[in-house]
C-alpha cells in the first residue's frame, strides 16, 4: 500500500511522536517498518534525520561549566501538546534515568571532528572525539545517568543532571541493572582525573 509523504518538520501534521524524517531522498516508495518510522524502500541507512525535543530541562544551572553537577537538582517538564501524564508512568519507581539531551549552546564553529586533549589539557593525552565525552561532538548529544527525585504530571525532578537550564530532552529511559555494563570496566588514567571534581 502506497503511504502519504512525512510532512515537512514544522508543517500540520509532523509533530507526531517519534517521526524520523527521510530528509534527502524522493518520497516514492515508502515502506512501513513499525508504528513510528518509515524507510523509503531499498533503502537501508538514513542519510540525514530530525528529532523533535520531547521537553526541556527548566532550572538547575544557566552556565555550561565543567564541574560541581552533584549537588545541581532541575526538572525535566514534557511538551504537553505531545504527551500526557501517561508517558511517565512508573517511572517513579526508578531510581536512575538516563538522560539524553542535546547540546543547543554550542556553536557550529566549536564542534570537534578529529582528536583533541579533553579540556585542552596537554598533560593528558590528546584522543578522538569518541575516546571522550565532551559536548563539543558532531551530533551534540549528551547522555547522563541522573537521580530520580520525583515524578509530578508531566515533570521529572532530577538530581545530578549535567545539563543547563533550557536544554532539549530528546528521552528519557528508567536504568535497569540488566543494562549495565557485564564484565569489568577498564578506563585510562585521564579520565579517572577528569572526573575528580565532576560530582
Ligand atoms: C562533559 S558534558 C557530559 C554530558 C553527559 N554526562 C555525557 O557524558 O554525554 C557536560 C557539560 O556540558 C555542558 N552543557 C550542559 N548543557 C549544555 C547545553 N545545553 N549546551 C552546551 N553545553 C552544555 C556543561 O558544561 C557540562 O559540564
Amino acid at each position: 500500500m502506497a503511504m502519504p509523504p512525512i510532512p515537512p518538520p514544522g508543517t500540520p501534521g509532523s509533530t507526531q511522536a517519534a517521526v524520523v524524517r527521510i530528509a534527502d531522498i524522493g518520497s516514492s516508495g515508502y515502506t512501513s517498518l513499525d508504528e513510528g518510522s518509515r524507510l523509503p524502500a531499498g533503502v537501508g541507512l538514513m542519510a540525514t534525520f530530525s528529532v523533535q525535543p520531547i521537553g526541556h530541562v527548566r532550572g538547575g544551572r544557566e552556565v555550561p561549566e565543567d564541574d560541581d553537577w552533584g549537588g545541581s537538582e532541575a526538572r525535566i517538564e514534557l511538551d504537553p501538546k505531545r504527551f500526557t501524564k501517561e508517558a511517565l508512568e512508573g517511572l517513579d519507581t526508578f531510581s536512575h534515568a538516563e538522560v539524553v539531551f542535546v547540546f543547543d549552546r554550542v556553536g557550529d564553529g566549536e564542534i570537534t571532528y578529529d582528536a583533541r586533549h579533553p579540556r585542552g589539557r596537554k598533560d593528558w593525552p590528546k584522543v578522538g572525539i569518541f575516546a571522550q565525552r565532551g559536548k563539543n561532538r558532531p551530533n551534540r548529544i549528551g547522555v547522563s545517568v541522573c537521580r530520580i527525585v520525583r515524578v509530578e504530571g508531566l515533570t521529572v525532578v532530577v538530581g545530578g543532571l549535567d545539563a543547563i537550564d533550557g536544554t532539549p530532552v530528546i528521552d528519557i529511559k528508567p536504568v535497569m541493572s540488566g543494562f549495565a555494563p557485564r564484565g569489568d570496566v577498564t578506563e585510562p588514567a585521564w579520565a579517572k582525573e577528569i572526573m575528580a571534581g565532576y560530582w
